[in-house]
């Protein structure tokens, strides 16, 4: 693993797109995987400035997003899809055809799991995989007990999760409770994985997960398995490390 030290979320945020433009310059038809939270906005900010300047072009890339909450259509303003418009499919040369993301609407959420692992698989793989990390040590929404070898699938939200993602949503009881997730083998099947973190809230996961046993209990720590794990944090993210 590679760890790189960011002075603040800003440095971590421009680390982290320039690794993310490499991926993209080395390979212009690649696979990125992409997140969404609230650590991911400065990197997508810092792409379309990128993009806008002529730096960077997306007209060959394919995205596919780790996941989605279960009953939010593409257009409701909480759902990962109109996130994933707002902050940076819409300001960038890409097409809606290339970019992916689960249908949290399906009518039946278990075929579209079986479906969106057939279509990672149809588009290759994923080259450059971008993670946030939960602070119970999620990832996607893997959350800790879940089982190292499932790809994408139903998952539940734990109480932490729903009280982290309280803060998007006007009450707590309008948070999903389930999600379409990739599995954690689905992710550790990434070419490359870009882990970033933010924040003293992170301190404490990010040493757990990348210096602690490998445990389901911490859904991160299997990434210690992973043969190409760059990990891009902030100087409060990284300072138990
Ligand atoms: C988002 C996702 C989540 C977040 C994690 C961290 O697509 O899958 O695992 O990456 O919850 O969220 P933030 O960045 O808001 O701290």
């Amino acid at each position: 693993m590679r760890v790189y030290r960011a002075t603040d979320y800003y440095d971590m945020s421009r680390k982290a797109a320039n690794i993310l433009s490499a991926q993209v310059i080395l390979k212009p038809n690649c696979v990125l995987g992409l997140a969404t939270g609230s650590t991911p906005l400065g990197i997508y900010k810092q792409l379309v400035e990128w993009y806008k300047k002529g730096d960077i072009d997306f007209s060959e890339v394919t995205t596919v997003n780790l996941d989605e909450y279960i009953g939010l259509a593409g257009n409701d303003v909480n759902s990962y899809h109109y996130f994933m418009k707002q902050h940076l499919w819409d300001h960038v040369n890409i097409s809606p055809e290339q970019t992916h993301i689960p249908n949290g609407t399906a009518r039946d959420a278990n075929s579209e799991c079986l479906d969106y692992e057939r279509l990672i698989t149809r588009v290759g793989g994923v080259d450059m995989q971008l993670l946030g990390l939960g602070q119970n040590g999620h990832i996607g929404f893997n959350e800790p007990g879940t089982a190292f070898d499932k790809d994408t699938h139903v998952a539940k939200l734990s109480k932490a999760t729903i009280e982290a993602n309280e803060r998007y949503f006007a009450r707590e009881e309008d948070v999903p409770r389930s999600a379409i997730t990739m599995g954690i083998r689905s992710i550790m099947q990434s070419r490359r994985i870009l882990v970033v973190a933010s924040g003293v809230k992170k301190s404490e996961i990010l040493k757990r997960a990348f210096f602690g046993p490998v445990t389901p209990s911490v859904p991160a720590s299997v990434l210690q398995l992973h043969n190409d794990v760059t990990l891009v944090g902030d100087a409060e993210a990284l300072s138990l490390i």
